[in-house]
């Protein structure tokens, strides 16, 4: 799979699995713009990368559809255009449904799904021009439910769905899958399920035995999927959710 002269924009890759996209992409000769919310973090990223000269930084907020449509205009601009958009921003609360409050939905919805939608949105013309495509990056908890976590759960199942809906109205010209990793060894994880438990080794173990295959995956695992399905060799695939899961989904 190559991305030689690709051109390559992945929301929220400042760390985590956008940044694994990121790396993995580059790796393959792809121009990558890398996307965070604060200089500082967009910077890390960009010396983790090893200052690449075919890395752009662009930073944004995809929170809000004039953010995404300013980040999305700022890639396209620098890249002179877009083959692939990647939706990896994201953020998850756990909170029983008391808990959670309207600022809490509205702040999980807007960036999870609006965000994901206006970016779409905004890299469409770019997209129609290149022939491109749209991998989002949802998870297990949009294929089912998760105990503690219903705004997540909501906004992974919509970016599922709306991926679909999308993956009709663009064909032929654009293709728009999804992938739903379980979990994946990032801070997202480490820091909002491991680290806060009184039991931080005995939490890891429970997170890994819930899968079938007993694994957390490396963030690595998910961007080889993204890859595949942002190549040339799955341009028959549209309106896809790849579970990338251990098998938790499976039944
Ligand atoms: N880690 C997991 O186990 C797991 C499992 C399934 C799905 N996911 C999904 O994968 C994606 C990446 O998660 P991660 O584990 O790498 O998380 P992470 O917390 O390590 O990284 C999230 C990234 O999104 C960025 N981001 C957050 N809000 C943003 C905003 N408003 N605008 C722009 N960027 C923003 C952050 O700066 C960061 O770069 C998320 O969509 C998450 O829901 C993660």
């Amino acid at each position: 799979m190559s991305f030689e002269s690709k051109r390559v924009l992945v929301t929220g890759s400042s760390r985590g699995i956008g940044f694994a996209i990121a790396q993995e992409l580059l790796n393959r000769g792809a121009y990558v713009a890398v996307n965070g919310r604060s200089a500082a973090t967009v910077q890390a990223a960009y010396l983790a990368l090893g200052e690449h000269e075919r890395v752009i930084k662009v930073i944004g907020d995809v929170g809000s559809a004039a953010g995404c449509e300013d980040l999305v205009a700022q890639a396209v601009q620098a890249l002179g255009g877009l083959d692939i958009l990647v939706n990896a921003a994201g953020v998850d609360y756990s909170t029983a449904i008391e808990d959670t409050t309207e600022e809490l939905w509205d702040l999980t919805l807007d960036i999870n799904l609006k965000g994901v939608f206006f970016c779409c949105r905004a890299a469409l013309s770019a997209l129609k021009e290149s022939g491109g495509n749209i991998v989002n990056i949802a998870s297990d908890a949009g294929l089912q439910g998760e105990r503690l976590m219903p705004a997540y759960c909501a906004s992974k199942a919509g970016v599922i769905n709306m991926g679909r809906a999308l993956a009709l109205d663009l064909a032929p010209r654009v293709r728009v899958n999804s992938v739903c990793p379980g979990y994946v060894d990032t801070d997202m994880v480490r820091r909002d399920f491991i680290e806060k438990a009184d039991n931080p080794a005995a939490t890891e173990q429970a997170l890994k035995d819930r899968a079938p295959l007993q694994r957390i995956a490396a963030p690595s695992e998910i961007a080889k999927a993204v890859a595949y399905l942002a190549s040339d060799d799955a341009k028959n695939i549209t309106g896809i959710a790849l579970a990338i899961d251990g098998g938790t989904t499976a039944g």
